[in-house]
């Protein structure tokens, strides 16, 4: 067992930094493999902060070169400094200038995070805490300065030199080859927010024109010979913008506004004042590398780190408790932006998935805790799908609550009467009180609570009073550390559906005239009159709380309801309900119960919604066809599961699908065979998806016409996106067709690191017992390495996440190839390291065999010297009894 104990952070423990830094002037002398940061900082002691105290810098890993206050030479018996810490004794009790030397070796910096090398281009990461990595700081989000960062290097070596702000005077070192070039940044800002970029870099830029009529400079930098594959961004990045100023009335406020893609990087992208730096896959696209969802995301990343200029940029976070201030509220965006750029609904349907197939899964097990957390050892462990989507739940239900005008009224005044600080969830949440006179106290507890609420909706018709009573009740499971809850404030937006189609006017004294009823306490019952037949009830629709509803309706309604309702959200939730009803019967049965029926009329009611919506929505209808998933089931069936079950029933169930529809599904292939160029629109890339949702149920149904038809669509695919679905569907069907198609993908693609992660990630998901040494002979592929996360989390976070009954074999061969990886990780990046062992978090629903395995794989990670704070929180809290 490790002998240091990490810290633990408390929300209540927060007070004022006792120094501010008003200005930091930066001198960063780029070099290889001893880069100098020369830092003068003007600081002066915080009226809020202890009179008198030393002045803590924080470091890491760091080597003091030298150190000078107010421009004298500090004496030695003045200071102490280590790698991990700077402290000035007795700093002067007036404001003050240090200037402080470090050395830092970009090269050997496995843990992309501070300053770092990836592919020769020098970039940063300073998000949580890697601006303690290049120079000894106050490194904390409430500490505001303004920043001019002079950044030189070896002109050969780096043309391009960027950083935040606005670009300053720029030019050649004569006689020494190098040159310089001088950013300011007039938004103080935390040094997370801080980065540099240099670097051989070519670039697609435009003007663009604010809406008060300021003229700004957008580009993207890529790998030189990439820009054409740097369009699609910069025009996300275009729209974003413009509909900012369309929705929010937020303006951008720099000269410039500039992004990097470096194809080394812990996580999807980062918000960086000016100078957003992003994971490569978040930013290339060509037709013929990258598929629909990957335009998707581009576009989704694009907005949120924009976005992030207003919402976590110009009002950032007081501490990382707050962390969801900025990130949830900042999905919510993004999420919206999307919306209004694609079909809500389909994109409604895109955000629930994940949500459930994630958030949902975080929240019942040793990992769940509050979107707005009390207590962390290492903070990057918080960047989970709780903070993130969660956090954008709330702000959703809250726009639910309040109508859009006083959401509106809010959100502009948090804009302004927060800008320029470091703020709250409190204070966001006060800014909409404000605006609508509304106590949000109860709703805060949205905030503080972890777990998902479960609703369990009982209905009573009595026809003779033609009176329709609904009642619910909420309940949230305890979690770790928090075994009492309280009801949740639940928007429950509903209508009534009649089981033959036609509408059922809501007759409801609770119901708000939007069809809204607000549920506060832990039950609630509404009373409908003037009800003449007996309706279906349609229940949180668009998921307008994220909770788990169990409801008290037949297979029969929830079929009408996949007919009738007026609610796309609903539909396809009908559908999945009955699904998933039986694929747990199904998976939890020793023999098998008799569920064909059931999954007939699923079949078959799905086939007369498909008959309009191919054509009226054809993404719409492709989702319709998506079953649950493997990891859904699991977790619907909570406890003892047996991964090969679940896999076998939805295998099944698919199967059966396939041959009902198998008419209806030909008929949709032939009706969406690909005509002219590709375009990444929407619309394009739905008829693409139900067409490609076909092939996959007509190749279960029917392996041996999915094999020809899929190798078919291999040969004559003009893109990406129908390339990978045919490459899938032939990846489940062993045989010599799949070892060609994947022989010839790799040849195809071989100088493409992000086309190559997807033939990585499909054959990593391959549901085999083969596959597990199929993924130890990948790691020496020529282009894999351990050292790229992108590469990492394609292979080894595709088996652990994206193939159940490999990752969870029965013979723990999987969690032990897990565990390998953790530790080879844990050193030289402890932050992929922590992130791909969350996947062990499911370990206690597994059948006890498994659960065995993998438990013994947790204590033998547990058990070794040297873990990193990252992975030694992840173990402790995945093993943890609470
Ligand atoms: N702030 C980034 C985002 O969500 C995420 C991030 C966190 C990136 C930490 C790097 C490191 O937009
Ligand atoms: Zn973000």
């Amino acid at each position: 067992m490790r002998t240091d104990t990490p810290t633990v952070i408390g929300l209540d423990d927060y007070r004022p930094s006792d120094h501010l830094a008003d200005t930091i002037h930066l001198d960063i002398l780029l070099h290889p493999t001893a880069t100098r940061i020369v830092a003068e900082t003007a600081f002066r002691p915080n009226p809020a902060g202890r009179p008198g105290a030393p002045l803590v810098l924080d470091g890491d890993e760091l080597r003091l070169c030298g150190i000078e206050l107010d421009g004298q030479p500090l004496p030695a018996e003045a200071f102490e400094a280590s790698p991990q810490g700077l402290t000035v004794l007795a700093p002067p009790q007036r404001p003050f200038r240090l200037r402080v030397v470090t050395e830092v070796d970009p090269t050997a910096n496995t843990k992309l995070m501070g300053l770092y090398r990836s592919g020769g281009i020098y970039c940063t990461q300073c998000e949580a805490d890697g601006f303690r990595r290049i120079t000894y700081a106050l490194d904390r989000p409430d500490v505001l300065s303004v920043y001019t960062t002079r950044i030189e290097a070896d002109e050969s070596e780096a043309p391009t030199l960027l950083g935040n702000g606005n670009p300053g005077e720029a030019g050649a070192i004569p006689g020494t080859g190098r040159h310089f070039a001088i950013w300011h940044d007039p938004f103080p800002k935390p040094g997370y927010l801080f980065a540099v970029v240099g670097g051989r870099l070519g670039k697609v830029s435009k003007p663009f024109t604010t809406m008060s009529g300021r003229p700004v400079e957008i580009a993207v930098h890529v790998e030189p010979g990439k820009e054409p594959r740097a369009e699609y961004a910069l025009d996300a990045l275009e729209r974003s913008m413009r509909w900012d100023e369309e929705v929010f009335a937020r303006e951008y406020d720099l000269d410039v506004f500039n992004v990097v893609a470096v194809s080394d990087f812990n996580m999807g992208a980062m918000e960086n004042k000016g100078l957003n730096i992003f994971n490569d896959k978040y930013v290339l696209a060509s037709p013929e590398t990258a598929t629909d969802s990957d335009y998707a995301n581009i576009e989704a990343v694009i907005a949120h780190e924009y976005f992030h200029n207003w919402t976590g940029n110009r009002i950032t976070c007081r501490d990382w408790f707050q962390l969801c201030l900025k990130e949830g509220l900042t999905v919510f965006r993004d999420q919206e932006f999307s919306s209004d750029q694609r079909s809500r609904a389909v994109h409604r349907i895109g955000e629930v998935r994940t949500l459930r197939a994630r958030q949902f899964t975080e929240d019942a097990g040793p990992l769940a805790h509050p979107v707005r957390p009390n207590q962390f050892r290492e903070i990057n462990n918080f960047y989970t799908a709780t903070v993130y989507e969660k956090g954008a739940e709330i702000v959703r239900m809250l726009k639910t609550l309040l109508g859009e005008a006083d959401f509106a009224a809010g959100m502009t005044r948090f804009f302004e009467t927060c800008d320029g600080t470091a703020a709250t969830v409190e204070d966001f949440l006060d800014a909409f009180a404000a605006v609508s006179g509304r106590d949000l106290s109860d709703f805060a507890r949205w905030y503080v609570q972890s777990g998902t609420p479960v609703v369990t909706v009982r209905t009573e018709y009595d026809p003779a009073q033609a009176r329709y009573r609904i009642d619910l009740t909420q309940e949230t499971p305890p979690t770790p550390g928090q075994a009492e809850k309280g009801p949740l404030v639940l928007p429950v937006a509903l209508g009534l559906v009649s089981p033959t189609g036609a509408a059922i006017a809501a007759d409801c004294a609770d119901l708000r005239p939007d069809g809204v009823h607000v549920m506060a306490g832990s039950r609630a019952s509404l009373i409908f009159e003037n009800v003449r037949e007996r309706p279906v009830p349609s229940l949180f629709r668009g998921f307008s709380a994220p909770v788990k509803l169990r409801l008290d309706l037949g297979d029969d309604d929830l079929l009408a309801l996949l007919e009738h309702d007026s609610d796309p959200f609903n539909r396809w939730q009908a559908a999945q309900m009955v699904a998933m009803r039986l694929l747990v019967g199904q998976a939890t049965s020793e023999s098998g119960t008799p569920v064909e029926a059931s999954l007939l009329r699923l079949a078959l009611a799905l086939g007369r919604v498909l008959v309009v919506e191919s054509e009226r929505d054809p993404a719409f209808a492709a989702l319709l066809l998506s079953l649950p998933s493997e990891t859904e089931i699991a977790q619907e069936i909570g406890s003892d599961v047996d991964p090969d079950a679940v896999h076998r029933a939805w295998l099944a169930a698919r199967g059966t699908i396939g041959t009902v529809l198998a008419a209806d599904l030909a008929a949709i292939r032939a009706a969406t065979e690909p005509d002219g160029a590709y375009s990444p629109d929407a619309a394009s890339a739905g008829r693409r998806a139900l067409r490609n949702v076909a092939l996959d149920l007509l190749a279960s149904a029917d392996p041996a016409f999915g094999e020809r038809e899929a190798d078919r669509q291999l040969a004559a695919a003009g893109n990406m996106t129908d390339r990978l679905a045919a490459l899938a569907v032939l990846s489940r069907i062993p045989g010599d067709t799949r070892e060609r198609a994947l022989a010839r993908f790799a040849e195809d693609f071989a100088g493409e690191p992000l086309v190559l992660d997807k033939w990585f990630g499909i054959q990593a998901a391959i549901p085999e017992p083969g596959t597990l040494d199929r993924i130890h002979g990948l790691t020496s592929h020529p282009a894999f390495s351990f050292t790229n996360p992108n590469r990492v989390r394609a292979l080894v976070g595709s088996l652990a996440l994206a193939n159940p009954t490999q990752f969870h074999r029965a013979d723990g061969a999987g969690y032990a190839f897990l565990a390998d990886i953790v530790l080879m990780l844990n050193g030289s990046n402890p932050q992929v390291a922590a992130r791909l062992l969350t996947a062990f978090s499911t370990w206690r629903t597994v059948e006890p065999g498994r659960r065995a395995n993998a438990e013994s794989q947790l204590k033998r990670i547990a058990r070794e010297q040297n873990l990193s704070p990252d992975v030694s929180d992840i173990v402790a809290r995945s093993l943890s009894e609470a």
